[in-house]
């Protein structure tokens, strides 16, 4: 078995979901020709990078990036920082030759993201970003079906990722209520999962209509921040919180349907509710990440009086990522439901398949440039007002 050599950058909450992700891949997908090796943690923080990288079982660690993509034991730069660091990362990793996996959003806005993917292309290396929501079997079924034509004419997209972990107006200023540091708020933290499901499971987004909101307009500040922007808030000075708290759109897709997408940090309740619905002309399905392990599907054509939205239980091992090669299950018996961390790993599988085949897996960096284009509208029409063209890419 060849191996891939990985070194990751970064190691915060999604450090940890990677990594665990590399650590069980081999197990999960005994077929895969490539494994993972689990060789450099790459973190400013030396402490913190250390006893991370003592529990996760890499080999070795580096506190500076340019010393890790100047090695040459590493294949794969996968990158788990700030948005901000994202391109400049990427964009170094590539024309070291290393194969590249990316945190969302690819970049701070759409140039960014062209850039990125320009110099990928130009080293020929294999690229992905990880929107990890496409590989939850159910939202994979969803697409299967789609791809049958059992919804038939799509009509509408609907999608609403809210949270609710910004509420309390005493949570300091993270990097993520920074401009300089995630880019934007809600719309490149959320709304961006959103918009890569949409535009594959719909298809591309011409224009959109968008109104966004700071609810928290500052914030006491928190140390590492201050550190990472030269901010330097005084004591007892709050910083302003410069990015969106929620925004809502509408979207008018290039075959005809008609979306709406919101996302929020705002909604007491929801802690991660992920969720999207379709409508078509032979039926609808839906979807909610709190209860990833099912699909919810309406058929019109079920006899009046009997129709219902049914509820799929994705677990069979004829469902996407549950089934191994030979027959079985790859995890559990149905009904021995999954959860968030298989999410990665069945991302992180196609990437060592990808990485094997020299093709990059969806959503490829040019996927996350048509992201990043319905990003840069919403905000473009929010600020404007009105209706805001989606820049068209062609990949
Ligand atoms: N796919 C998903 O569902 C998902 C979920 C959460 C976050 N994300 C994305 O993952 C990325 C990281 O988010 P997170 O929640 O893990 O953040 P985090 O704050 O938990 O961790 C970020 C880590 O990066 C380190 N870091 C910052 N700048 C660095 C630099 N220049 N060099 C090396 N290390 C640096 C920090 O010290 C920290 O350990 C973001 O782009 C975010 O949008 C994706």
């Amino acid at each position: 078995m060849g191996e891939i050599r990985v070194g990751l950058v970064g190691y915060g909450f999604m450090g940890r979901a990677h990594s665990n992700a590399y650590r069980q891949v081999p197990f999960y997908f005994p077929e895969l020709e490539s494994k993972p090796v689990l060789k450099v943690l790459c973190e400013r923080r030396e402490e913190a990078l250390k006893a991370a990288a003592a529990v996760m079982a890499w080999e070795d660690t580096e506190t500076d990036f340019d010393a890790l993509i100047a090695r040459d034991d590493i294949d794969l730069i996968d990158i788990v920082t700030p948005n901000n660091v994202h391109v400049e990362m990427a964009i170094k990793a590539a024309q070291a030759g290393k194969h590249v996996l990316c945190e969302k959003p690819l970049a701070m806005n759409l140039a960014e993201a062209k850039q990125a993917l320009a110099a990928v292309e130009a080293a020929g290396v294999v690229h992905m970003v990880c929107h990890n929501y496409r590989r939850a079997p159910a939202v994979a079924l969803a697409k299967q079906m789609l791809e049958e034509g059992l919804l038939g004419t799509i009509y509408h997209w609907r999608s609403q990722y809210l949270q609710d972990w910004m509420i309390d107006p005493e949570k300091p200023a993270v990097w993520r209520v920074q401009k300089a540091t995630a880019g934007s708020g809600a719309l490149g933290d959320l709304l961006a999962h959103s918009a890569d499901l949409a535009l594959w499971l719909v298809g591309d987004i011409e224009r959109v209509c968008c109104d966004m909101e700071t609810f928290v307009k500052e914030r006491p500040p928190l140390g590492d921040i201050d550190a990472m922007l030269g901010a330097g808030a005084g004591a007892g000075e709050k910083l302003k919180v410069d990015v969106d708290d929620c925004v809502v759109a509408l979207a008018r897709f290039a075959n005809g349907a008609v979306g709406t997408l919101e996302a929020t940090r705002f909604a007491p309740g929801h802690r991660n509710y992920n969720f999207f619905e379709i409508n078509g002309s032979k039926g609808s399905i839906r979807f909610k990440f709190e209860r990833m392990n099912e699909l919810e599907y309406y058929n019109v054509e079920d006899p009046v009086g009997r129709q219902g939205f049914r509820t799929i239980q994705v677990t069979e091992d004829v469902h996407p990522f549950l089934g191994l090669p030979d027959g079985g299950g790859r995890y559990w018996p149905p009904g021995h439901i999954i959860g968030y961390e298989h999410t990665f790993i069945n991302t992180v599988a196609d990437l060592m398949v990808g990485i094997q085949k020299g093709e990059s897996p969806a959503p490829t960096f040019a996927d996350a440039v048509k992201t990043q284009a319905v990003l840069e509208a919403c905000e473009g029409s929010a600020y404007a007002g009105g209706w805001e063209e989606v820049e068209s890419f062609q990949s």
